[in-house]
C-alpha cells in the first residue's frame, strides 16, 4: 500500500471521501469532512433521505447541522448519492456508519455493516482505506469485516489496503458543538494505516486523536466506557430500589457519597434508552459467549435496567393507590418521551416502555414533551402544551429530565387543580424542599409522602 501517496492526498485536500449511512452520525461525519475541503459522497439505501438531502431537508434535530449542509451543497464540496458503484469507484477513504442494532433476543445484527463491507469488497481498488464508525463488538473489525473485503476484492489487508475502527462516541444534540472537543479513539489494522487516518482527522477536528494498537482495541474503548456507565446506572438503580424500601432518599445518599474524592455519580432512573447503550453490552456478551466467558456483572445490569420501567409503573400504581385511586381509568399525564435531556430522539426510550405498560393497565394517558409539541410519536399524540396535558389529570409522571421541566411551577399546577396533584419523578429532578404543600409526591428509591 502506498501510504506516501495517500497523506499527500490527505496534506493537499485532494482525498476523496464516501461515508455510508447518512443518518444521525453518518450525516454529520459527511458534513464535517466536507466543511474541512474534503470531497465527499453520502451513500444511503434510503432514497428519500438522499432526496431530502439534496433538498437541503434533515429530519436530524441537531442544533448547527441544516447551516452547515446548507452551506456545502452551496459550496459544491459534497452529493448525496444511493449508487454505491459510483461512490466507491470516486473516494479514497470509505467511511462507514450503518445502524449495528441487536433484534428482540438481544442478538447483535451486523447485516448492514456486512453489507456495506461486501460491496466495498466487489469494487476496491488498491491504495484505498476503509473506517468503521459504526458500534460494533471488538472481534468484528477483524474476524468479519476484514475477511468479507479480502474476500470479494481478492485483495491483501495492509499489502494492498487499509481497515481502521474510529467508533463514534458522539453526544446527539450537541454532535456540531462537540466536534473538536470528544477525543477520537482511532485503530488501525497496522501502525502505518493509525497514524495515516490520525492525520486525517487531525485535518477535520480539533480534538485530541488517540491511537490505539488494532481495530479491535479501538472498539473495546468505546463499548468499556459506555458498559461502564450501563454498569454503574444499573447499581444506582438496585440502590434506589432497595433505600425506598428502607426509607431512605437515595438522592440525599448520592450527594453525600459524592463528597468523596473518589465516587463518581451516576443516578437512578426509569431505565437505559438510545441507540447505544442498551445494545453495546450484548456486543460483548456476543465475544465473551464465543471464548466461553460469562460477563455476568454486564449481563445482570442490562437486567436491571430493562427491569426500571416495571418498577416506575408500580410506582405510579403505588402512588395512585395511596390517595385511594387505581391505575384502570385514571388519567396520567407523562412529561417526557425522549431516551435523554433535550434532545428529540425517541430510540429505544423507557418513557415508551412505561407508557406501553399504562396503556396495559388501561390507564388514559396524555403526553408532553416540548420537542414533540403537537406530533405523533408512533401511535401516542403528543399535546399542544403543558396545560392542555394536564386538563383533569390524575398523576404527573415525570419520564425525562429536559431542562423545561425543572422550571414547571408546582405550586400553580397544585393550587389550579381541585384535587391533590400525584407527582411521581422518575428522574428525581425535584427538591422535596421546594415541593407546594399537599402534593404526594414519591421518585426512584424516594418513598411516597404527602407534603
Ligand atoms: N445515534 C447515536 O447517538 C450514536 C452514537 C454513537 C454511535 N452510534 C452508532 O453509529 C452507527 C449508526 O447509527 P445512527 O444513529 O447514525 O443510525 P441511523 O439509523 O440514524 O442512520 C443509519 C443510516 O444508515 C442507512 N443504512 C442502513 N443500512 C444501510 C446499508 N446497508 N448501506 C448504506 N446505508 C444504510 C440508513 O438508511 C440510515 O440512514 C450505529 O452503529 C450506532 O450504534 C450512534
Amino acid at each position: 500500500m502506498d501510504i506516501a501517496k495517500i497523506n499527500n492526498l490527505i496534506e493537499n485536500h485532494e482525498l476523496k471521501v464516501a461515508v455510508f449511512g447518512t443518518g444521525r452520525i453518518g450525516l454529520p461525519t459527511a458534513l464535517m469532512y466536507a466543511k474541512a475541503g474534503y470531497k465527499t459522497i453520502g451513500v444511503d439505501i434510503n432514497e428519500n433521505l438522499i432526496r431530502d438531502l439534496r433538498n437541503k431537508k434533515t429530519f436530524i434535530d441537531e442544533p448547527g447541522l441544516p447551516e452547515i449542509l446548507s452551506e456545502v451543497i452551496d459550496r459544491n464540496l459534497i452529493e448525496f448519492t444511493i449508487d454505491f458503484e459510483y461512490a466507491i469507484k470516486n473516494s479514497n477513504v470509505m467511511i462507514i456508519c450503518v445502524p449495528t442494532p441487536v433484534n428482540q433476543n438481544k442478538i447483535p445484527i451486523f447485516t448492514a455493516i456486512e453489507d456495506v463491507a461486501k460491496k466495498i469488497g466487489i469494487l476496491l481498488r488498491k491504495d484505498q482505506i476503509v473506517i468503521n464508525e459504526s458500534s460494533v463488538s471488538p472481534t468484528t473489525i477483524e474476524t468479519l469485516i476484514i475477511p468479507i473485503i479480502e474476500q470479494n476484492s481478492n485483495l491483501k489487508i495492509n499489502d494492498d489496503f487499509g481497515v481502521c475502527s474510529c467508533p463514534e462516541r458522539a453526544d446527539p444534540g450537541n454532535i456540531v458543538d462537540n466536534w473538536d472537543k470528544v477525543a477520537r479513539i482511532v485503530g488501525g489494522s497496522s501502525d502505518d494505516v493509525g497514524k495515516m487516518i490520525v492525520k486525517l482527522y487531525h485535518n477535520i477536528s480539533k480534538a485530541e486523536i488517540v491511537q490505539v494498537s488494532t481495530p479491535g482495541t479501538a472498539n473495546a474503548v468505546k463499548l468499556t466506557e459506555n458498559i461502564f456507565r450501563d454498569v454503574n446506572i444499573a447499581l444506582m438503580n438496585e440502590f434506589a430500589v432497595l433505600y425506598e424500601k428502607l426509607g431512605i432518599d437515595v438522592k440525599e445518599v448520592i450527594r453525600g457519597s459524592s463528597t468523596k474524592y473518589n465516587f463518581q455519580p451516576h443516578y437512578p432512573g426509569p431505565g437505559v434508552g438510545g441507540p447505544c447503550l442498551p445494545a453495546n453490552s450484548y456486543y460483548i456478551i456476543k465475544d465473551a459467549i464465543n471464548v466461553d466467558y460469562i460477563p455476568f456483572m454486564i449481563r445482570v445490569a442490562r437486567e436491571i435496567n430493562d427491569r426500571m420501567p416495571a418498577v416506575v409503573m408500580e410506582l405510579i400504581q403505588n402512588a395512585l393507590n395511596f390517595t385511594h385511586k387505581s391505575l384502570k381509568g385514571s388519567i396520567i399525564t407523562v412529561l417526557g418521551l425522549s431516551y435523554k435531556a433535550n434532545i428529540k430522539d425517541v430510540q429505544i426510550s423507557p418513557a415508551l416502555k412505561v407508557i406501553q405498560l399504562l396503556n396495559e393497565k388501561q390507564a388514559n394517558i396524555q403526553i408532553w414533551d416540548p420537542y414533540y409539541k403537537g406530533e405523533n410519536v408512533l401511535g401516542y399524540p403528543v399535546g399542544n402544551s403543558l396545560e392542555e396535558s394536564l386538563q383533569n389529570t390524575d398523576c404527573i409522571v415525570v419520564l425525562t429530565d429536559h431542562k423545561e421541566f425543572y422550571d414547571i411551577d408546582l405550586k400553580k399546577i397544585q393550587k389550579n387543580m381541585q384535587k391533590t396533584v400525584v407527582l411521581v419523578d422518575s428522574r428525581n429532578i425535584y427538591e422535596i424542599s421546594n415541593l407546594p404543600q399537599n402534593i404526594v409526591y414519591c421518585g426512584v428509591g424516594r418513598k411516597i409522602r404527602k407534603i
